[in-house]
């Protein structure tokens, strides 16, 4: 367990206390489409409010490289914050210099305060010091609760750290805790799902996932790659020509670790990626040279959830087929039920992360059912990959 402090182990009360959260959320037309984030980090907020913090938040939106870019304020994320909250969020139109420290001398015990995205200053993203000092000037105490940017060393995710008094917020520890749980010192046997597009972009955390779970699972078009390297004919399937050798390595590898890899048995093809697609399920032998591999087929879903029997801790990553498309949605959404219902009959840990997985388990109507939903995407495989995170390990140097 890293240890860090948690805001059990801060006085806060008449404090200023910087909060970097993680509003960055989907937005259309000015109104926010996914308040998940929002959501889990309202408690910490709420919290340090309710024991008469001053509380100053910190966040940055999309990618403005630095710059002003009007469409990229966090202006119209203050009301949503408000009301997951449950209080009134003032906002300012700067993160540093005088607009921010005007509003910060206004605030009483328990005001919240939301600044503009720290994007806007170039200095966020280069981790200057000279802008941290800025950004630590505004408060007395530091609160990381944005896990799913702790993969970024910015003045904010990072810096800040160095400069004040530091602890996690609430939604960063739920998010170690469980993380933790999943592979920093799971209960055994560990199966691990890993899906999504391209085996060159997980190559990483194949290889890390393999000395650490005890069956592995790989599906999504990754898989392709895998059949393509078993000498399967995949026809006309997204698969990776370069990556044959990865893809055999990997499969060498995981004998070596006396790691069950599992690919898929059976496939759904169809000669277009198209709703309602013409389609057929074939076991990966009978895949013909116009098809293309779309889904899982139902025996492999039916020896997953044969597997899940036996497993105590899984832990997911991308989605098993085309799920954005249906029915090449349907093998994700059988898997997903059949883990959300071990979960729920108590025999299963379930951890997920990663944007694409968790809006497919919300397709499918089971995210809650698990045991825990991550909603980091970058940080979330970083850390699966093995890697440490400077957002994590700066708060665990502050102590
Ligand atoms: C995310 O959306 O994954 C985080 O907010 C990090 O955003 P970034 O990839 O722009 O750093
Ligand atoms: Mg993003």
């Amino acid at each position: 367990m890293p240890r860090f402090r948690t805001l059990d182990d801060l006085q806060v009360k008449g404090k200023r206390v910087l909060v970097r959260a993680d509003l960055n959320v989907p937005m259309k037309n000015g109104k926010v489409t996914d308040t998940s984030r929002i959501d889990r980090q309202a408690p910490t907020i709420r919290e340090l409010s309710e024991k008469g913090a001053r509380v100053i938040v910190l966040s940055h939106f999309e990618r403005p490289k630095g710059k002003v870019v009007p469409s990229m304020s966090l202006k119209p994320i203050a009301p949503a914050l408000s009301k997951a909250v449950g209080k009134p969020a003032a906002f300012a139109d700067d993160c540093v210099g005088d607009k921010a420290k005007a509003a910060v001398k206004q605030l009483k015990n328990g005001d919240i305060l939301l600044l503009e995205n720290t994007r806007f200053h170039a200095g966020e993203e280069a981790n200057d010091p000279d802008f941290a000092k800025q950004l630590a000037s505004l408060g007395d105490i530091y609160v990381n609760d944005a896990f799913s940017a702790a993969h970024r060393a910015h003045a904010s995710t990072e810096g800040l750290a160095h400069l004040l008094p530091s602890a996690a917020g609430r939604s960063m520890q739920a998010e170690l805790e469980h993380l933790i749980r999943a592979l920093g010192d799971p209960v055994h046997p560990v199966m691990a799902v890993v899906g999504g597009a391209k085996v060159s972009t997980k190559i990483e955390l194949l290889t890390n996932l393999l000395t650490k779970v005890d069956v592995l699972v790989i599906g999504g078009a990754m898989a392709n790659t895998f059949l393509a390297a078993e000498g399967r004919n995949v026809g006309k399937s997204l698969y990776e020509e370069g990556e044959l050798d990865t893809a055999r390595n990997i499969l060498t590898a995981a004998t070596d670790a006396g790691t069950v890899l599992i690919l898929p048995s059976d496939v759904v093809v169809a000669r277009e990626l198209k709703e309602k697609a013409r389609h057929r399920t074939t076991d990966v032998f009978g895949v013909k040279d116009d098809e293309m591999i779309l889904d899982v087929g139902p025996a492999t879903v039916e020896e997953f959830s044969r597997r899940l029997l036996t497993t105590a801790t899984l832990v997911w990553n991308g989605p098993l087929g085309a799920f954005e498309t249906p029915p090449f949605d349907q093998g994700t959404a059988a898997a997903a039920k059949a883990a959300a219902a071990r979960t729920v009959e108590g025999g299963l840990i379930s951890i997920v992360g990663g944007g694409d997985t968790v809006a497919a388990l919300n397709r499918a109507g089971v995210a809650d059912e698990f045991t825990y939903v991550s909603t980091a995407g970058g940080a979330f495989l970083e850390w699966l990959e093995g890697k440490t995170l400077p957002g994590v390990a700066a708060l665990e140097q502050g102590n």
